[in-house]
């Protein structure tokens, strides 16, 4: 996990391509349902358009909006690296195509009495922008998605938005996964799973047999989690359990043919020097790792030899290269042996980002 937040601009999809292709209805409910009050919010896109609104007043919002974003210049990435009016200007018309329900009508060419369909009301366009700017909320939690490799996952405040680097994560299993049967077939598992990212982008590569069981210790993400993997019709390969780390993987101890993990690894003392958005409205149990952010990246390695079959693979997520090289000089020292082909891999910034291995020698 990077610690700002920047979005949109990574993918290689455009949006509303992206979301033609990939979104699926929601359908049957086969994953353990999470409390009824924790039921997730729809993302901005999904809604109904059953607002209308004047051209007129959608363009007095905008100019409203934009003005708002100018004031901002380069205050907040002087003040914590947060984002500057370019980039707001970028999200407010991200936020107008999530509002319209025909996104790519040309405004301008429309006369201003004419009607519009909308998926908010304007007075919450108007609640919403200000949330962005003036509490600093991620554009993320406004609009309820993240675009994240080829989709598009519902988030909200409570669970972590996830981040581009993340990704590498899916691919270093792809390529793995297509030379090896047995990894492709078998049991995966992302631990702390978040909006269920990883185990979505893992299921999409294993071929028919294989399966990911998911977990997290907070309701809402597992609530989150289980709402994508509806979405994208996965929940016949994906099971979702709430629960801390291995312990409700339990009766399936030593089954795993691979085990993935972006854990909370940053620094306790680190947090509130974060980006406003990241520090004062992503969840705090996804982020800290303790006084060196080693804390869950440890008691993870310590489970991993026996949760994997011989010749499993992990992958860990960590903050970096001091991270990286703490947790190698670890399982080569403290785990007896337990791993093998233990490996730093870099992300797509060339930032040493990933620790990767096998069980067994
Ligand atoms: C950095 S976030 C990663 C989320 C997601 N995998 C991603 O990459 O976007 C860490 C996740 O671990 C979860 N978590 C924290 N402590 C946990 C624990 N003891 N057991 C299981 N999950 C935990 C958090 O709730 C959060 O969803």
């Amino acid at each position: 996990m990077r610690l700002g937040l920047a979005r949109r601009s990574l993918s290689m999809f455009p949006p509303i391509l992206t979301r033609a292709y990939s979104v699926q209805p929601i359908s049957r409910t086969s994953i353990s349902p999470p409390p009824a009050s924790l039921k997730p919010q729809t993302p901005l896109f999904l809604r109904p358009p059953t607002h209308s609104a004047t051209i007129s007043d959608l363009l007095k919002w905008q100019k409203w909006a934009k003005t708002l974003a100018s004031s901002v210049g380069s205050h907040f990435t002087h003040l914590d690296d947060g984002p500057d009016t370019t980039l707001l200007h970028r999200e407010l018309n991200w936020l107008l195509q999530d509002a319209l329900e025909n996104p790519k009508l040309p405004l301008s060419h429309v006369g201003t009495n004419e009607v519009v369909k909308l998926r908010a009301e304007m007075e919450d366009l108007y609640v919403l922008w200000k949330q962005r700017i003036e509490e600093r909320r991620p554009f993320q939690y406004v609009v309820g998605c993240e675009h994240w490799r080829d989709l598009v996952l519902s988030v909200e405040e409570g669970v972590l938005i996830p981040r581009p680097e993340t990704e590498l994560i899916v691919d270093l299993v792809g390529g793995l996964v297509k030379e090896n049967e047995e990894l492709r077939e078998g049991l995966w598992a992302d631990l702390g799973t978040g909006s269920g990212a990883l185990a979505i982008g893992i299921a999409r590569i294993l071929g028919p047999f294989g399966s990911v069981i998911a977990t997290d210790l907070s309701p809402v993400a597992v609530a989150v989690a289980s709402y994508n993997v509806q979405r994208y019709n996965l929940q016949d390969k994906i099971e979702i359990k709430l629960g801390s780390w291995f312990e409700p993987l339990k009766n399936v101890k030593g089954q795993f043919v691979g085990l993935v993990s972006n854990p909370p690894y940053i620094p306790s003392n680190h947090i509130r020097g974060l980006q406003a958005e990241v520090a004062k409205h992503e969840p705090r149990l996804a982020l800290d790792g303790g006084s060196n952010g080693m804390d869950d990246l440890l008691h993870l390695c310590h489970g991993a030899s026996s949760m994997l079959k011989r010749g499993g693979f992990f992958a860990f997520e960590t903050n970096g290269e001091k991270q990286c090289k703490f947790l190698v000089d670890y399982m080569q020292k403290e785990c007896d042996g337990s791993f093998c082909d233990v490996d730093i891999v870099s992300d797509f910034a060339g930032n040493k980002r990933f620790v990767t291995g096998f069980s067994g020698p």
